[in-house]
């Protein structure tokens, strides 16, 4: 479903799930008015410049799986972008796209229960397009496909093939979970022998466990599992 201008398309996935629509029902925009980040931050897109879009999933997941199923999304996005682009995307648990330590994209994961039983789960992407000046919160950390020297912006080849990328994860996620992709988040992870900070811990990133958290060794060479947070990168 596309809308010119809408709150959030999470939301209206959320508010779709709830009525019963269909696994990989999808949800699009050019604008949001109410765009969210993780941890109630805003997502700032400048109208049509983004891909902002949430599909509708019906997983075969338990609920103790879902909010690994983020690092899947973050590798489906390096999969469909990583062609278009010379330099190298890499991953910033749990959900950041970076390239050249920059953010190009970003994934919020949200799920719809029951009581304990899982419904649905969306998975909200937001990914800057054609955007070569960006507001002055997030201009210094921020970069785009066209800042990026792609030639490939037309939106919605690339949101089918990230739409194709995401699939082919989730597949894969379900069926192997943490374990089949742990090699390639490793190699994907931007914090690994960085200096990072998450809440209390400061240390070295020292890349992912089987569950899809977070390692970091402190300065006693204590190696700290971090199940949820923000990493700032030191
Ligand atoms: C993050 O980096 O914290 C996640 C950002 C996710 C933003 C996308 S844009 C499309 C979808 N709708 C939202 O409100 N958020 C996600």
């Amino acid at each position: 479903m596309y809308q010119p201008v809408t709150g959030s398309t999470n939301d209206d996935a959320l508010l779709a799930a709830r009525s019963g629509a269909p696994h990989g029902s999808v949800f699009l925009a050019d604008e949001q008015t109410a765009g969210r980040g993780r941890r109630g931050h805003h997502w700032l897109a400048a109208p049509g410049e983004s891909l902002l879009f949430s599909v509708l999933l019906r997983p075969k997941l338990e609920l103790a799986h879902v909010s690994a199923l983020t690092l899947a999304v973050g590798l489906a996005l390096r999969d469909a972008v990583g062609p278009l682009i010379t330099a190298l995307p890499e991953l910033k648990w749990p959900n950041d796209l970076l390239v050249n330590k920059r953010k190009l994209a970003g994934v919020l994961v949200e799920s719809q229960l029951q009581g304990e039983a899982l419904q649905a789960v969306v998975v909200g992407v937001g990914l800057n397009v054609a955007t070569r000046e960006f507001q002055p919160e997030i201009a210094a950390t921020a970069t785009s496909l066209a800042l990026l020297g792609a030639t490939r912006l037309a939106p919605e080849p690339l949101l089918f093939e990230l739409l194709d990328a995401i699939d082919a994860r989730l597949d894969a996620y379900q069926s192997r979970g943490v374990a089949g992709i742990l090699s390639e988040l490793n190699a994907a992870d931007a914090l690994r022998g960085e200096r990072v900070r998450v809440g209390e811990t400061t240390g070295l990133g020292r890349g992912l466990d089987e569950q899809g958290c977070l390692l970091i060794e402190d300065e006693h060479e204590r190696v700290h599992r971090v199940l949820s947070g923000t990493v700032e990168l030191l």
